[in-house]
């Protein structure tokens, strides 16, 4: 199950794990995986089941360094009053997001990306462009110049190959690679900071976010942590929207027709991609306490994998539901989550793919030179296809 991101076509397993209502105890593994629709909403509202460990709420791994300090304030890996406080900050901040202001900056921004990568035309300058632009977007509307935008990409690149070995399975990161991890969420903390510290300098995401923060009582350091944060979040999983869409693209050539003649069409094509070619394929969970949850006997410590990519495809969400179709009515997914933990960037996200899918298209990249040369990156979770 935490090969599938990363698998061509997961899409028959995943069905089959779908087939089972409840949990299903994997004993190889020691773990349990909720992959039908109802399952997986069980396990992410459950009040039980949290993103760490109780006793390690930051890997050891990590250490006492500035990857250990951002990781530990972060609201993705935080769980009871310190996550909500947090949450509710965040949520009214996104929230507040003027989302056709937020599609403006992004289309600039694209044309300037794409200028700057010399063009795109082929599949690693169109990889390049969509872990690019979604970023820097983000980072602009915290007041993040874009002179810094390649720097941030790569202290967020340093900062997650330390935290992959934090994720059971993984490999225990290298001396090299944890120092390179500590000093890129040290930059990443100093930046924020200095953002947070001038209001002059933060930009309408980062003012909301002080200010909404400062009502509900968070503390400053949880702050600028949460606002790299959102540069976090924001990296991997937007870019992988941004290629899911071009590869679904590329092998419906009806839809792509249908976009090319009626560009509003991109909404619901992404909206559909988001569905049945799901990002966060899976996320993970760990019993707080002995109790029932999906169906299942659990104790305290037992891990659970949250397949979200097969309960998009579970009959109960959608009728048809192996069918790509944009003209869906009524779709439902839990592709941005649900529960205490959901996607507070479910209206953003999707802006920022649609402006980039968008500007690959006008660019005349011929799509069929990207699904000529695409695998997918190697992630227990997210599933990011690259091409070139
Ligand atoms: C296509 C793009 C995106 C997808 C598919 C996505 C999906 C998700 C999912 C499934 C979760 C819940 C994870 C879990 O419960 O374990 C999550 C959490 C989160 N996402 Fe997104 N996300 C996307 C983009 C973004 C962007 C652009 C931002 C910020 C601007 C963002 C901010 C967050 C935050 C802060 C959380 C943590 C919420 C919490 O733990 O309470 N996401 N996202």
């Amino acid at each position: 199950v935490r090969e599938a991101p990363s698998h061509p076509d997961p899409y028959p397993y995943y069905d089959e794990l779908a087939g089972s209502r409840e949990a299903i105890r994997d004993e190889d593994n020691g773990w349990w995986v909720a992959a039908s629709a109802w399952a997986v909403r069980e396990v992410l509202e459950s009040e039980i089941c949290h993103t760490r460990p109780s006793g390690e709420r930051v890997p050891r791994a990590l250490g006492d360094g500035a990857a250990g300090e951002l990781y530990g304030r972060l609201v993705r890996l935080n769980d009871g009053e310190r996550h909500d406080a947090l949450k509710a900050a965040i949520v009214r901040t996104v929230a507040g997001l003027d989302l056709d202001e937020a599609r403006e900056i992004a289309r600039a921004r694209a044309v300037a990306v794409e200028a700057e990568l010399g063009g795109l035309g082929e599949g690693a300058a169109v990889t390049r462009f969509a872990f690019a632009l979604p970023v820097q977007v983000v980072g602009n509307l915290l007041g993040i110049p874009w002179s810094r935008g390649e720097d941030v990409s790569r202290w967020l690149r340093d900062y997650a190959a330390a935290v992959g070995a934090a994720t059971i399975g993984a490999a225990m990161p290298s001396e090299e690679v944890l120092a390179r991890g500590h000093a890129g969420a040290r930059e990443l903390l100093d930046l924020a900071g200095g953002l947070h510290a001038d209001p002059a300098a933060g930009g309408p995401l980062m003012e909301a976010l002080a200010s909404e923060g400062a009502g509900l009582g968070c503390a400053d350091e949880d702050l600028v942590a949460n606002a790299a944060g959102l540069l976090f979040q924001s990296y991997v999983a937007t870019a992988s929207l941004i290629n899911s869409t071009l590869l679904a693209l590329a092998r419906h050539p009806d839809v792509l027709g249908e976009v090319q003649r009626d560009p509003a069409r991109l909404t619901s094509v992404i909206q559909e991609v988001l569905r049945f070619d799901t990002t966060t394929s899976s996320t993970i969970r760990w019993l707080a306490q002995d109790g029932t949850v999906a169906g299942r006997e659990m104790k305290r410590g037992d891990v659970v994998i949250v397949a979200i990519g097969a309960a998009n495809r579970d009959g109960d969400l959608n009728a048809d539901p192996d069918r790509f179709d944009p003209n869906r009515r009524e779709r439902r997914y839990l592709e941005f989550g649900a529960g205490a933990h959901a996607c507070p960037a479910h209206g953003l996200a999707p802006v920022l793919a649609e402006v980039a899918v968008d500007q690959v298209l006008a660019s005349g990249t011929p799509l069929d030179v990207l699904t000529e040369r695409v695998r997918y990156a190697a992630s227990p979770h997210i599933r990011t296809p690259i091409f070139g």
